[in-house]
């Protein structure tokens, strides 16, 4: 399992997509930069992650940080990004909530002359032009197809599972691109295996209790998933929610249970792979500052800059490294990655 994680990851490491995008008139790399940075809200433990890495590195690089929590609502950062243009700042900086609906103010941004940068989610627009001048961020589809891939190897060892597999799904927010993207990449590699299939859904909109109100729906729905094999949250925090529901059900996950697979790598997680709990998780890293930053200024200094800066992933299976994933919990999971 460690080599294929190693693998996985060599094959994804910092890929930034070929097409490139020729910007604004040139400034100095070393101007002192004010930055909008318009986020999501504060759904999750990666998101925790995340902010806190945005702000450490804007502070570390002298970089004015402007910071608009969305509170989960697209009418809040629509109102963070016109304050900032308002303000007139050298750069904006968008995790969106959702994929849709940002046209007008993408055109206002432009319309200003302000550069409008994804770091995180993606963003869906109906005329091309208005598409942001680039986005740092992860391979959605790509996680969710190491997720499936996951259930599918796992499953076929099990002999009461090996002929089929019946999943339950726990979605994130509904029309965030982190949500789509995973399921439809779980969807492609499940589309492979006739025997295994999604048999419920439920929203629990990426957050711990969602998660936990979720499982209890579908545990009833589900005849106390008497039937199922494996449950796929598109995030840890959900998934460690649902740990709740299913615990207080008495139904057994992880080792010797119903398999697990989530996104992410918040540290909970690694404790509940020790614990024998979750089964495994694709990681997610929260650390996009660095790129971030980089990218606005090249953005500012007219620089060709790629239209997406992939961020590498891979995938942690607890099955026969609970003494690692315990060493790694007690040590504050360095480096998010899991241990290398
Ligand atoms: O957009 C990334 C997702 O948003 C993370 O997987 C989730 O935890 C967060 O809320």
């Amino acid at each position: 399992m460690r080599s294929l994680k190693h693998l996985v990851l060599a094959s994804t490491l910092v890929l930034s997509f070929a097409t490139s995008t020729m910007v604004a008139p040139a400034a100095a790399q070393d101007k002192k930069l004010t930055i909008a940075f318009v986020n999501t809200g504060s759904e999750s433990g990666w998101r925790a992650a995340f902010t806190d890495a945005m702000k450490s590195e804007a502070t570390k690089e002298g970089i004015d940080l402007k910071y608009t929590d969305g509170q989960q609502k697209q009418e809040v950062q629509i109102a963070g990004i016109r304050a900032a243009i308002a303000q007139k700042v050298d750069a904006i900086v968008l995790a969106a909530i959702v994929e849709t609906g940002w046209d007008a103010v993408l055109k206002e941004a432009k319309d200003a002359k302000i550069p409008l940068l994804l770091v995180d989610r993606d963003v869906k627009v109906s005329d091309p032009s208005l598409y942001p001048v680039t986005r740092v961020g992860a391979d959605f589809d790509h996680e969710g197809r190491l997720a499936a891939s996951f259930v599918a190897m796992a499953s076929a060892g099990i002999p009461k599972w090996a002929n089929g597999c019946n999943i339950v799904e726990l979605q994130g927010t509904t029309g965030a691109s982190a949500a789509t993207e995973r399921a439809k990449g779980f969807g492609e590699v499940l589309a492979l295996f006739p025997g295994l299939k999604i048999v419920a859904s439920q929203n629990g909109d990426f957050t711990r209790e969602g998660g936990q109100k979720a499982m209890e729906a579908l545990i009833k729905s589900q005849n106390n998933l008497k039937d199922v094999c494996a449950i796929w949250a598109h995030n840890d925090d959900m998934l460690l929610g649902a740990l709740v529901a299913l615990k207080a059900a008495g139904i057994k996950t992880g080792a010797g249970g119903i398999l697990t697979v989530s996104v992410d790598g918040v540290c909970d997680a690694y404790k509940a792979m020790a614990d024998g709990d979750f089964s495994a998780n694709v990681v997610l890293l929260p650390s996009l500052g660095v790129q971030a930053y980089q990218a606005v200024r090249d953005v500012i200094a007219g620089k060709t800059v790629p239209k997406w800066t992939v961020m590498p992933t891979s995938t942690n299976v607890a099955a026969g490294n609970a003494d690692l994933y315990n060493k790694y919990f007690a040590a504050g999971c360095p480096g998010y990655y899991g241990p290398q």
